[in-house]
């Protein structure tokens, strides 16, 4: 039977390492809220921040051909900057549907700065990709973009979801990485390139002590899914989406309550 006949659309499958690709599910829901959900992390690598762009070429494409294999979505979103920035085109050539990527927002962060400095805060293989080179001398050229990377943050926020308290001197850290950077002084726009950065914005906002603009690029990936996905005839309800992951999480009770809002009750193990 044919989608229309039996009304049915393939689930869409958000990939990260672990809960950050929540962060771009979030803007997708608020677009396509009944679409079915996939969302799988691959804990077992986490983090991929401290890996070599070579395990990552070769480790993400293979994961994801195992996820699309088992689940059969009819896209894939890389909900992660590291994986995107070092593996998407590697992912691309191996999977036969359309494949999203997560890329830093430095264009949109560019538009928005009145001081002309921006920060980048992201893993420690996302800063120093080539790729963010590009961008930077795409859309940035006149602006003066500070790097920091954050690692410590993807654990505060895997700590937040699971209804722990995230670590404060690690956030607090993370934004004097970039504001005492000579010039840092005057940066008034924070790019999160990683994935799991959104979820801790409010601790982020408070640890700037300014006004400051966050940035990433979660809404331009959900309304790029919603132009990808826009002929698909979707569920008339919310259906119950499946959280996949490889590896042991231990305790994965405490990030229930999370998950729950996003729809998300099922937890497999890939
Ligand atoms: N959430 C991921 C990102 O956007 C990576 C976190 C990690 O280092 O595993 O880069």
């Amino acid at each position: 039977m044919t989608e229309a006949q039996t009304g049915e659309s393939p689930p869409l499958l958000f990939f990260d390492t672990g809960v950050g690709g929540l962060s771009v599910l979030g803007e997708t829901m608020k677009l396509l809220p009944n679409a079915p959900i996939i969302y799988a992390a691959d804990y077992a690598g986490l983090p991929y921040g401290m890996k070599s762009e070579a395990e990552l070429a070769a480790r993400v494409p293979a994961l994801l051909g195992r996820l699309v294999e088992r689940y059969r979505p009819q896209l894939v979103t890389i909900a992660c900057n590291t994986a995107s920035t070092i593996a998407l085109d590697h992912v691309r050539s191996a999977l036969d549907i359309p494949v999203v990527g997560t890329v830093p927002a430095i264009k949109p962060a560019s538009e928005l700065t009145s001081s002309g400095v921006i920060g980048l805060l992201g893993t420690k293989a996302t800063i120093r990709q080539p790729y963010v080179d590009r961008l930077a001398a795409d859309f940035a050229a006149d602006k003066k973009l500070l790097r920091h990377a954050a690692p410590e943050l993807v654990y505060a926020a895997e700590a937040k979801l699971r209804g722990d308290q995230p670590d404060i001197r690690a956030i607090a850290a993370a934004m004097s990485g970039l504001m005492d950077q000579p010039g840092g002084e005057e940066l008034d726009t924070v790019i999160l390139a990683c994935t799991h950065f959104p979820l801790l914005r409010e601790e982020l906002a408070i640890a700037a002590r300014k006004p400051v603009h966050f940035i990433d690029g979660a809404q331009g990936i959900a309304r790029r899914i919603a132009y990808l996905t826009r002929d698909r005839i979707w569920p008339k309800h919310n259906e119950h989406g499946i959280f996949v992951t490889t590896g042991d999480i231990i305790d994965v009770a405490s990030y229930r309550p999370a998950f729950a809002k996003y729809g998300i009750s099922r937890f497999e193990k890939l």
